[in-house]
């Protein structure tokens, strides 16, 4: 299949791009499968009404059937034919985030979208996404759209279209590019089918930012547990891997190059993720910093990226430091255990 790429400016109100967003949602009005950007991390859109236009987005991204996907919608009066009930403590979340990186699982309408969308099960969820692109894309489609990140499953999530480029040409039908998304890590999904809401992942909206809008909010336990058992590394976990094994290192500059040193010393290619403040630091193979220690939304943007950079420079090992978890911090630690699949070294 060839995968046409739309180049699309987002600095001019779409004036000049809006024939490429015309003909892609043309593509999707017709069950094929189109990437684009949010503000979070790059979609693989489709028909969230089509079996077939969703069977194309699994097949694709090599997607394991029991995951399910995302809707995402431009307008809130979408929702009505999505969701059987809309709770107050999601309307006051609608109110606050969206468009934004918040998705909320609703108790799905029967028969309102596929079934491989909510792969079976009686929720859906769904999110409006802060991008010019994303919003108009789905609004000049007329459909509610699925779409998991752009990513082939199990690699890092998309920041950029050439990103998508890497794992899907020749997959699906085209890419939209509208440049590098914002936030660069994925949406907080929050379930809020119960009395209290639940973080289910957390990503571009704290918990605290929740919390001042609802109240209490409470935290699957998958999550905390991730943070408790550092030494099951065990490959259901890694969802978000590079090629290299990566290891969390929770210690000085000085105990993170002593471990470079020793697995130099065995031969490997050393990759290290650090930041501006501590590059200078390290001597290995490669060191790259994915952004400001006094700017964790910085190390949000760059993350992935950074990742697949190790990827290309096929690195035998990566160390990573260790970021504060707090704020969107919480977001960036989560995926870096998964990348890790919770492989830590501690100093102490
Ligand atoms: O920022 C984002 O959310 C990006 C952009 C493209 O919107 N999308 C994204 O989709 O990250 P994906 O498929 O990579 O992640 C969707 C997450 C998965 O963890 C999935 O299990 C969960 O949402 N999910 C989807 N439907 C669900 C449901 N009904 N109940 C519980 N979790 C659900
Ligand atoms: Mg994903």
């Amino acid at each position: 299949m060839n995968t046409k790429v739309w180049l699309v400016d987002n600095t001019d109100n779409l004036s000049t791009s809006f024939t490429h967003i015309t003909e892609a949602a043309h593509f999707l009005q017709h069950n094929e499968v189109v990437a684009f950007p949010t503000e979070t991390v790059y979609g693989l859109g489709g028909n969230a009404t089509s079996t077939d236009a969703v069977d194309k987005i699994f097949n694709a991204k090599g997607r394991p059937g029991d995951n399910p996907l995302i809707v995402h919608i431009s307008n809130v009066s979408q929702l009505n034919a999505l969701v059987t009930d809309v709770p107050s403590v999601a309307e006051k979340l609608m109110d606050a985030f969206w468009p934004g990186p918040l998705t909320i699982i609703f108790q799905a309408k029967d028969g309102a979208v596929s079934d491989r969308v909510t792969a079976g099960l009686s929720t859906v969820a769904i999110r409006m996404p802060d991008h010019p692109v994303a919003l108009a894309l789905i609004e000049e489609s007329g459909l509610p759209l699925a779409a998991p990140s752009a990513n082939l499953s199990g690699k890092p999530s998309p920041t950029t279209a050439q990103h998508v480029f890497e794992d899907l040409n020749g997959r699906i039908a085209g890419i939209v590019d509208g440049g590098p998304t914002g936030v660069g890590l994925e949406s907080t999904v929050v379930d809020c089918t119960e009395v209290i809401p639940t973080i289910l992942r957390p990503g571009g909206v704290t918990k605290v930012q929740i919390e001042e809008v609802v109240g209490r909010v409470g935290i699957d336990p998958a999550i905390k547990s991730a943070h408790e058992a550092p030494k099951s590394p065990g490959m259901k976990y890694t969802h978000y891997a590079p090629k290299a094994p990566l290891f969390i290192v929770e210690g000085t500059t000085d105990f993170l190059q002593m471990l470079v040193d020793q697995e130099k010393a065995e031969g490997k290619k050393v990759g290290v993720l650090a930041t501006t403040e501590t590059v200078p630091r390290y001597k290995a193979d490669v060191v790259l910093s994915c952004g400001s220690r006094e700017d964790l939304s910085s190390i949000a943007q760059n993350l992935y990226d950074s990742l697949r950079r190790f990827d290309h420079e096929n690195i035998d090992i990566i160390l990573s430091e260790t970021f504060p978890a707090t704020g969107v911090g919480e977001a960036i630690m989560n995926r870096l255990e998964k990348a890790a699949g919770f492989q830590k070294i501690s100093e102490k």
